[in-house]
């Protein structure tokens, strides 16, 4: 996707690329540290990181003050994937085979606890004043990523999910990791308490944006483009936002035709047609549009708080690139 924003903040992400380059020299099990390498050399947007270093600058500190633990979300955020990729029986992942489909399971289970490992090594690098706290924050948002990842996986098997406990899910699983980039991003540049907490509303509110977004590429995004499976979604019945609206505003007939996708080993690119069309007949794309364009401007008005900046626009700039977002 060409974007202003990834044109402009191309640093922060060769910078960190950098430094996690650093924790993975040459080590001698190669049971372990090949699919280790081979998960976190495969790139990605790198967001998480990217929001660490802009919000730190966004509060007067430097990029530099918070660049072990933007390394240490983005290897979270990694072993999260590594791991949810098993849970959701995914093959493709940032254009690559999964981890566990290229290796196996326990492999892949292995190579996600040895990045969260190395993910607490970075962090403890950072300012020891900071140190208690930076940590207490990190373990806590991660755990929440967990209950956030035990939830979905409930949902499966539920059918009374409501849309509140959907918020409530994703706010764990994805937006929490978000606002953590933008909180220890504050922190860390020496923020405000009152700046800290509105970059975290801030990473709240996009990543709630992020997830209902995410939904909607699971059905709409090309597969190329988007470097994951398409339909994984539908076929692994999860309660996304797609269905939970859908199920409020679809009539029978609607509901049985799309019931008939889950649980398919494969979906086609004619069957995510139907999909879609049944979709767009109910007005579930629609909405969930809405719903990413009103979280995102809940979240540009946390950006208020912050004194005017190259860095705050460019806060701004990332909640229009991601209302636009194809993967
Ligand atoms: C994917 O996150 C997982 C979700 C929270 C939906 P990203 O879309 O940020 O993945 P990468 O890092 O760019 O691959
Ligand atoms: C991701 O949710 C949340 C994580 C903590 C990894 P998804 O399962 O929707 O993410 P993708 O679509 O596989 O990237
Ligand atoms: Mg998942
Ligand atoms: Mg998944
Ligand atoms: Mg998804």
């Amino acid at each position: 996707m060409k974007s202003e924003f990834f044109e402009q903040t191309r640093q922060y992400k060769d910078r960190v690329l950098k430094q996690i380059g650093l924790y993975l020299e040459i080590n001698h099990t190669a049971a372990l540290y090949e699919p280790v390498r081979y998960a976190l050399q495969a790139g990605g947007k790198l967001l998480r990181p990217i929001l660490a270093q802009v919000t730190c600058e966004a509060v007067g500190g430097k990029s530099q003050d918070v660049l072990d633990a933007a390394a240490a979300l983005e290897l979270v955020h990694v072993f999260s994937l590594v791991h949810d990729d098993i849970m959701d029986n995914d093959d493709m992942r940032r254009g690559r085979t999964t981890v566990h489909k290229k290796w196996d399971i326990n492999a892949a289970i292995l190579a996600g606890d040895a990045i969260l490992i190395k993910a607490y090594e970075a962090v403890g690098r950072v300012n020891p004043i900071y140190l208690t706290r930076v940590l207490n924050n990190f373990s806590g948002a991660i755990l929440q990523v967990c209950e956030g990842q035990a939830l979905d996986i409930e949902f499966e098997k539920r059918d009374d999910v409501t849309l509140d406990d959907y918020f409530s899910m994703i706010d764990r699983k994805t937006a929490r990791l978000f606002s953590l980039a933008c909180e220890l991003g504050a922190i860390l540049g020496g923020g405000s308490e009152e700046q800290i907490a509105a970059m975290c509303t801030y990473g709240m509110k996009l990543g709630r944006a992020f997830q209902v977004q995410d939904d909607l590429l699971d059905v709409l995004a090309d597969q190329e483009t988007l470097g994951k499976d398409v339909g994984s979604d539908i076929q692994e019945d999860k309660k996304t936002f797609l269905m939970l609206y859908t199920r409020q505003h679809a009539n029978d007939e609607q509901l049985q035709q799309l019931k008939s996708f889950a649980g398919r080993e494969h979906l086609a690119r004619e069957d995510m047609q139907q999909v879609i069309a049944i979709l767009d007949r109910i007005g579930t794309i629609a909405a969930a549009r809405q719903e990413v364009k009103n979280a995102l401007e809940e979240a540009r008005v946390s950006l208020a708080l912050l004194a005017e900046s190259n860095s705050r626009e460019l806060l701004s700039k990332l909640l229009d690139m991601l209302e636009q977002r194809t993967f």
